[in-house]
């Protein structure tokens, strides 16, 4: 978390929480060491979905399904979520939770890496909502943009790397300067993008919104 902690506290006091559903898999997903996104950025998609109210919604990173499962309870009742895991772990643990949440006709889990996936899905997808391989956010880019329409939302999670991505890339490990570097480019990109009108928050690990224009 990139933001002081007390602020963060006073914030989160207000929360009204999710479904039972929502919470019990969150609580299984933090004891399985499964990454989900943080209350923080719940929140913020919660307000996003309400302000857009998308049909077809994108997700890049399934997991075990949390934030998937998130966007249908959120979104609009009658919108369609497309989502890809390539984990072949999670993915059997991604669809019996659509399945026990009785979310299957909604929500469409696809198998592989997103970087062939993404090729093939036929566009228009208003809300996309990036939360895979931090590295490859800036590879995925071309094609996530031939996919969104005018107007079109696009959520990139994790952006800021709980504030590794501002110190300089001799401060970070050799291993991680190359996910360092892709995502000062990521950022980079989606600022100048004449297609994007981007912001970037300080929310959880640092959060990106950007519309296409
Ligand atoms: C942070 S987790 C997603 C969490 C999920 N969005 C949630 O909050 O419930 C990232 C997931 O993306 C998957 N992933 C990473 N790179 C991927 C790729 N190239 N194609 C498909 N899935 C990928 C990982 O296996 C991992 O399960």
């Amino acid at each position: 978390m990139i933001t002081e902690e007390r602020i963060s506290t006073f914030i989160s006091s207000f929360d009204t929480g999710n479904t039972s559903f929502l919470n019990e898999l969150e609580e299984f997903a933090i004891k399985t060491n499964v990454p989900v996104i943080r209350p923080q950025m719940q929140n913020l998609l919660k307000l996003l979905l309400a302000m857009k109210q998308p049909e077809r919604i994108l997700e890049v990173g399934t997991a075990i399904g949390f934030s998937a499962l998130l966007m249908s309870e959120y979104g609009a009742p009658d919108c369609k979520i497309t989502t890809i895991e390539k984990y072949e772990k999670r993915i059997p643990l991604a669809r019996e939770n659509f399945k026990k949440a009785g979310k299957e006709d909604q929500i469409l889990l696809l198998e592989g890496d997103a970087a062939d996936i993404l090729k093939k899905l036929e566009p228009p997808f208003d809300f996309i909502f990036m939360d895979a391989a931090k590295g490859q956010y800036i590879h995925f880019l071309p094609d996530i943009l031939s996919l969104m329409p005018k107007g079109g939302i696009l959520v990139s999670d994790n952006v800021l790397q709980d504030g590794d991505v501002m110190e300089s890339r001799f401060a970070v490990t050799r291993r991680d300067r190359t996910i360092h570097s892709r995502m000062r480019d990521y950022l980079y990109e989606l600022k100048q993008n004449k297609q994007l009108c981007t912001d970037i928050l300080p929310v959880g690990d640092g959060v990106t919104i950007s519309v296409k224009l």
